[in-house]
């Protein structure tokens, strides 16, 4: 692309879960080859030579959005009101636009549009004021024929504040990129696709790999490492070849499980206990694992020993030098059961999931003679 092309274009942001923005920047750099420019608060500024439906692909991030504008230097006073007019009045929006069309086709009838605004931390005004800044800077900016709706709209703007930090802009993904088309089947104890996405990610599967998950819920990991190989080719131009299987305890979370999983040809799901497998010794590459977080359980102190046997089992049929990627809320509970089979930590990530904290662990089991 000409150079002049490139420096038109507006950067991008994507939403993450706070503590996952530099492994959504490390896909979003080695996917579509984009250079980040700032990285935290749950947000990711990058920009890209070409802004396509290449973006729509990310699966670590929530949402992407055209950037409008952005700070780190709200007042947290009354006069930021003016300057979030200001900033919003100041932008292309033309452009943006333009840009927004090519990515996500604009549906047949009425154009219509919607605001969304985000805000965190105490500030000396309220979100619908922030609000009402940002939509005087859009008067006269959107064509006059284009109507307001509360969902479902065509194009939509969100500002979003949290402590001092704000970021404007226009949507391009929509919720298929937070929730994906496979989920028909939703467990309250399921985890967010997007970060089993990045946990996938740093379970680096190679092919010709088996990867468990002992305690499956609706199956979520397992989808996302399917579709983290799909489409991938061997040396000999061959798909690569891989084995997915998964189980749990609860028959009914099982049948979750396979009613997400059969598009994707995964069969092998059982009813079982994660303490005690049906399989055989070393006969895993990858386990990746969200075993249940203590308030999940009827007696939380329970955790302790679920994780100390489970461990033990994973630790049983894994192959030795496999990896194995956990994600609890506990992370004492599991480096406790993990120093019993003597893994090494190879990488930590501490997060925010929805308002609680959760720790994702990456571990390798030790080769033999190690
Ligand atoms: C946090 S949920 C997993 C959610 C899953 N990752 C998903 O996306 O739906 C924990 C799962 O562990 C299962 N579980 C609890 N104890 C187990 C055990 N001893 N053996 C196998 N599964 C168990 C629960 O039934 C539950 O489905």
């Amino acid at each position: 692309m000409p150079a002049d092309r490139r420096t038109e274009l507006p950067s991008c942001y994507a939403m993450v879960h706070e503590g996952l923005e530099d492994l959504a920047g490390a896909e979003i750099a080695q996917t579509l080859g984009g250079k980040i420019k700032r990285a935290g608060n749950g947000i990711v500024v990058f920009r890209l030579d070409d802004i396509d439906r290449s973006i729509l692909q990310l699966r670590t991030t929530e949402d992407v959005f055209l950037y409008a504008w952005g700070t780190d230097e709200l007042s947290y006073r009354a006069k930021d009101l003016e300057s979030i007019e200001r900033w919003t009045d100041r932008v292309r929006w033309d452009s943006l636009l333009k840009i927004h069309h090519a990515v996500t086709p604009k549906p047949k009838g009425k154009t219509t549009y919607h605001f969304v605004t985000q805000m965190s931390g105490v500030h000396g005004y309220r979100r619908v004021d922030a609000k009402k800044a940002m939509m005087r800077g859009l008067i006269g900016k959107l064509p006059g024929s284009w109507r307001y709706a509360e969902e479902n709209a065509s194009v939509e703007i969100w500002l979003t504040i949290n402590g001092a930090m704000a970021v404007c802009g226009m949507r391009l993904s929509d919720k298929t990129m937070r929730h994906r088309s496979y989920k028909h089947e939703h467990l309250p104890a399921s985890i967010r696709p997007t970060i089993a996405a990045v946990m996938v990610r740093l379970a680096e599967l190679k092919p010709d790999q088996t990867v468990l998950d002992p305690m499956c819920g609706a199956g979520t990991l397992l989808a996302e490492a399917h579709l983290s190989t799909r489409g991938k080719k061997t040396t000999a131009g061959t798909d690569w070849p891989m084995r997915f299987l998964g189980g749990d305890l609860d028959p009914s979370h099982l049948r979750a499980a396979q009613a997400n999983l059969r598009r994707f040809g995964i069969t092998d799901l059982r009813t079982w206990d994660a303490r005690e497998l049906p399989l055989e010794d070393a006969s895993m590459d990858r386990i990746v694992c969200n075993p249940p977080f203590g308030k999940q359980l009827e007696t939380p102190e329970a955790i302790g020993p679920l994780y100390k046997q489970s461990v033990r089992e994973m630790d049983r049929v894994l192959h030795p030098g496999g990896k194995a990627v956990l994600i609890v809320a506990d992370a004492a509970a599991l480096r406790s059961a993990i120093e019993r089979v003597g893994w090494k930590e190879q990488r930590h990530v501490q997060l925010r999931m929805l308002g609680q904290r959760a720790f994702i662990g990456v571990y390798r089991k030790p080769s033999a003679g190690a």
